[in-house]
């Protein structure tokens, strides 16, 4: 049975006393869960801040990228023992920002996926298409590439998530129909099996990220193949990122 997992990445906002005061909201409503993951990724500069805000709490603490070098000379990148030594367990990496704005490649993402998990951390491995290859028919190709890419040399999936968030879905307000949506998380899960075994395949967290919200939460989740979400703009706030951690209640 697939545990649910419910991240937010808060990307590129909140201050430290932003974001540990949303933690702290965030740690007194889900203290005593245990049916489900939680996880929340705020921006370097608040991970310890949070840290101490989640202290006692099960919630999870995110990173949302790191270097694919534990150190040296590379300036303005972290490294995935950095991220370990302030306490995060779980790193995001290749999010579609930073593959199309910052222009991460394949390669460079499965070269972050294999230090993190080398280094003890979990992955969260997003994938997704762009509307132009939605549009062309060609989404199962591009999101199967990713993955194959994406999990290259990776020989267990312990510790790994998939996120499959479709980039015209992302901070749009559009999302994927829950049918679209695991028809493309039923592809990945049948890549998997091939590369790894049935076991594996079954075993794994697929998240859905796109324009989540309060509202579209459950109908997402009901879908046999989608298993959490991973959720931007929506995680920003207690009032709308709790509804959707307890879409079900
Ligand atoms: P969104 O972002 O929920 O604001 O669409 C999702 C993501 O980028 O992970």
């Amino acid at each position: 049975m697939r545990k649910r997992f419910i991240a937010g990445n808060w990307k590129m906002y909140k201050t430290t006393v932003e974001a540990s005061s949303l933690a702290r909201a965030l740690a007194a409503e889900f203290g005593g869960l245990t049916d489900r993951r939680v996880m929340v990724a705020p921006p370097f500069t608040a991970l310890t801040a949070v840290r101490e805000a989640l202290a006692g709490s099960p919630i999870l603490l995110g990173a949302q990228n790191a270097a694919a070098e534990l150190e040296g000379a590379h300036t303005g990148e972290v490294s995935p023992r950095m991220l370990r030594d302030v306490g995060v367990a779980v790193v995001i990496l290749g999010h579609s920002e930073r593959r199309h704005v910052y222009g991460e490649t394949d390669a460079l993402v499965n070269r972050k996926v294999k230090l993190a998990l080398a280094e003890g951390l979990e992955v969260i491995l997003c994938v997704g298409e762009t509307l132009d290859e939605r549009q062309a028919g060609v989404t199962e190709k591009v999101v199967g590439g990713q993955v194959r890419a994406g999990l290259a040399g990776v020989a267990s999936l312990a510790g790994v998530t998939i996120a499959y968030e479709p980039v015209w879905a992302i901070g749009t307000g559009r999302n994927a129909t829950p049918e679209d949506a695991d028809a493309v998380h039923r592809t990945i899960r049948g890549i998997v099996a091939g590369l790894y075994s049935p076991a594996a395949a079954e075993a794994l967290v697929i998240q859905y990220g796109g324009s989540v919200k309060p509202d579209n939460a459950a109908a997402l989740m009901r879908m046999a193949n989608i298993d959490g979400a991973l959720v931007g703009g929506a995680s920003l706030k207690a009032e709308t990122f709790v509804p959707i951690v307890r879409f079900d209640r």
